[in-house]
């Protein structure tokens, strides 16, 4: 077995670091001094612990939360944190423009913003001061795409308004200051030479990163009880609320097979290991009911490195991925050690409160989904807009002739210990025609089909009541009366 520390690139410097498998990159930041990087709630919600990602030498910087991160990802990578960000002469744009919008005011949460914000400023066009105003209407393509730019920060005392305009000011910077410094240095071609399958083997564990679902299946042969982490978005929670330890963990990260995504005539397959961000930019296009959903999924920063396996693997009751796709009559494609292939109806796949038909040595290789051109909505309640998880999740898909029912597809999260369909529902819908009538039948009967349970995010009785308000809503949406959310309108119309 080989055994080697991480090697990685920071803010250009080489690093090398043998620690624990399960370490995150924020814990060695701190412990290297680097305290720029903050740690907030150590679980993904925050953003204060926001640094930027190069995959590449030359390649685009991504924002990632560090505190969920695990180190021994890195394996070649770049990392850029606050502290390599604005060089002797000048600050970042962001930088200036926060100080002199008076953005900041205990100051902890700045570095994350700062970080979201450098990242999205140097993918940005162009503008001028005189832009500013228009920046701020819902309708405005920059100015949406900043507000969900710092979507995965929470700033406490200062608020948000100082905070965005400092980020439409920086817009009219020129490009050329606001390129971002390259986190790799000299000597950096160190990534074109071959990477160690295994980075690191201590006494605490074992962190393997499979190149190809060759070497997957074989760890997997030798490690049948390994744990897959592919982001660690949800993963990594095990690690920094629970302290739990694994004795074997295994990347996916690597895995060029698991991140085929193809879209066909009204089907896609979609794989494992493509990320949120990956997918949510290909659907804008190719499935835009999912591409403009998936803003609400996480943050930047979650869905940059989070997965759609992984998003599976969790089987959570509040995941939004499953009743997406349970809507969409979705199928599992699992793999396993020996090389075997099983397709498993993604209804039968969840078996239980985050429990799923994987055996040991098994994993998700991919997941096709159809009927992409039939109608289709899903709508989530939150108790906040951004980076916030379902309290319940309604997914509905219907194929009409005219105003009758062929078919009828209705999944919810939320109300159960997993994500279900409510076949009683869909068979009263089917063959019928849709009527103001029938919406209100339909909404009348949820109620005897689901027992949700009350928690901290909602009693059970408003769930029953937004599950069967949100199934109204796209049933009668189906009928052409389209109804827009709070978040959809604009402040001034
Ligand atoms: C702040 C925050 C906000 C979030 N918001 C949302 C949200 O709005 N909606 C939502 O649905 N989720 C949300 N999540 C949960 C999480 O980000 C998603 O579920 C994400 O898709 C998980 O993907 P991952 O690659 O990070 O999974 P990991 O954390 O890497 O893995 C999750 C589980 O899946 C297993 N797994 C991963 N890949 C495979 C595979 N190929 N085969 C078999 N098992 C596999 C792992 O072993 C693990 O058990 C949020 C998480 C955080 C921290
Ligand atoms: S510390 Fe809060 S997101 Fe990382
Ligand atoms: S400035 Fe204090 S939390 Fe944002």
């Amino acid at each position: 077995m080989q055994w080697e520390g991480v090697q990685f690139w920071l803010n250009g410097n080489p690093r090398v670091q043998v620690g624990a498998n399960d370490q995150t990159l924020l814990d060695y930041l701190r412990h290297e001094g680097l305290t720029g990087t903050k740690e907030g709630c150590a679980s993904g919600d925050c953003g204060a612990c926001t640094v930027l990602i190069q995959d590449e030498v030359g390649g685009s910087h991504y924002p990632a939360n560090a505190c969920i991160l695990p180190i021994q990802q890195l394996q070649h990578q770049g990392v850029l944190t606050v502290e390599g960000l604005a060089n002797a002469e000048a600050l970042n744009p962001v930088q200036a423009a926060l100080i002199e919008q008076h953005g900041s005011q205990c100051g902890f949460c700045t570095p994350g913003f700062v970080m979201a914000m450098a990242g999205w400023l140097s993918a940005q066009p162009e503008a001028t001061l005189s832009d500013h105003a228009l920046m701020a209407v819902n309708a405005n393509p920059i100015g949406k795409s900043a507000r969900e730019a710092i979507s995965g920060n929470l700033c406490r005392c200062t608020g948000y308004r100082p905070i965005l305009a400092a980020a439409y000011q920086a817009l009219a910077h020129p490009v050329e200051n606001r390129r971002l410094p390259d986190s790799f240095g000299a000597g950096s071609d160190v990534t074109s030479s071959p990477q160690p399958e295994v980075v690191s083997a201590t006494a605490i564990g074992a962190f393997y990163r499979p190149e190809n679902l060759r070497s997957l299946e074989a760890i997997l042969r030798l490690e049948p009880g390994a744990i897959l982490v592919a982001g660690g978005t949800d993963l990594m929670l095990e690690v920094t609320q629970k302290q739990s330890q694994f004795s074997c963990l295994v990347s996916t990260a690597r895995i060029d097979e698991l991140k085929q995504l193809e879209f066909f005539e009204d089907q896609a397959v979609i794989g494992a290991g493509v990320t949120l961000s990956t997918l949510k930019q290909i659907a804008e296009s190719a499935w835009p009911q999912l591409g403009t959903f998936l803003s609400r999924l996480g943050s930047p920063q979650i869905r940059n490195r989070g997965t759609v396996g992984g998003n599976l693997g969790t089987a959570s009751p509040i995941g939004d991925l499953l009743p997406i796709f349970l809507a969409m009559d979705a199928e599992v494609t699992v793999g396993d050690a020996e090389g075997n292939r099983r397709c498993i109806e993604l209804s039968e796949f969840l078996t239980g409160y985050r429990q799923t038909q994987l055996g040991p040595g098994e994993y998700i290789l991919s997941v096709r989904v159809q009927g992409l051109e039939d109608f289709h909505r899903y709508y989530k309640v939150t108790k906040r807009q951004e980076d916030d998880i379902a309290t319940v999740g309604v997914s509905l898909r219907l194929k009409l002739d005219g105003d009758t029912i062929i078919r009828a597809r209705i999944a919810v999260g939320g109300v159960a210990e997993k994500a279900c369909r409510l076949r009683a529902i869909e068979a009263q819908l089917e063959g019928v025609r849709l009527t103001p009538q029938l919406i209100e039948t339909i909404r009348a009967a949820v109620g005897s089909q689901i027992r949700p349970l009350s928690d901290v995010r909602a009693s059970a009785a408003y769930r029953h009541v937004l599950t069967a308000n949100l199934l109204a809503r796209g049933l009668t949406a189906a009928t052409g009366l389209e109804t827009r959310s709070v978040f959809e309108v604009e402040p001034d119309a």
